[in-house]
């Protein structure tokens, strides 16, 4: 069988009384039946992000960059993570400033790896937050995944932390299959040689 890479999940809204949860709770049993990765669920609720920044770029700071106590634990799953899935709902055809946050404090925990999504929302099912996350991880030289989970009107389309349509699990393996193929070959190339960023 091949190597499982560690998959991180990262719920992105931290807002009270929000969905976020149960859809990050169904993707991680999805990846979790695929077989292909060892699954962790973030949850950035649990996470201190303040949002003023230090004076230096992350990019440039490595190891040393000054990054809170409450951070800590988040930094460490980035880092170590051969890939992500984001979930992210719309907040003003946009995503959560919360996603946003813990995006900017970190950057070389992103660099040559590949990143998926599932979104949700009302009728766009989160599609402008994924396409400005797509934007916004092209900068730190993040590989985006094509295929990805979309629910829109997610107050209708599931019932007891389930998607009601049938091909919700068909599309979450198909993503997966392709998150998979990114994890190993991003992963074997960066064991390789250092990437160029
Ligand atoms: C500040 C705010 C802005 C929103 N803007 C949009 C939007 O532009 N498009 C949309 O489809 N839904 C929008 N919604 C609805 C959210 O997608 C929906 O409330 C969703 O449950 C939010 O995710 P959460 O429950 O994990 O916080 C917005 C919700 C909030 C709180």
């Amino acid at each position: 069988m091949s190597k499982k890479h560690t998959l991180v999940i990262i719920v992105g809204s931290t807002r009270e009384g929000r969905f976020g949860p149960v859809v990050a709770s169904w993707v991680a049993e999805q990846a979790r039946q695929h077989g292909g990765f060892d699954v962790e669920v973030v949850d950035l609720a649990d996470v201190e992000i303040p949002l003023s920044l230090p004076a230096v770029s992350p990019k440039f700071a490595g190891d040393s960059y000054p990054r809170p106590e409450g951070m800590a634990a988040l930094t460490s799953r980035l880092e170590k993570a051969a890939a992500f899935i984001l979930v992210t709902p719309e907040y003003n055809h946009s995503y959560p400033a919360s996603l946003k946050a813990a995006i900017d404090w970190h950057f070389t925990q992103w660099t040559a790896k590949p990143v998926a999504f599932a979104s949700y929302g009302g009728a766009a099912g989160g599609r402008h937050a994924v396409l400005h996350l797509e934007n916004v991880l092209t900068e730190l030289h993040a590989v985006t995944i094509r295929d990805g989970l979309m629910f829109p009107n997610y107050f209708t389309a599931w019932q007891d932390g389930r998607p009601l349509d049938p091909a919700a699990p068909g599309y979450a393996k198909t993503l997966l299959d392709q998150l998979a193929w990114w994890a190993a070959a991003l992963s074997a190339a960066r064991e390789t040689s250092p990437y160029p960023a």
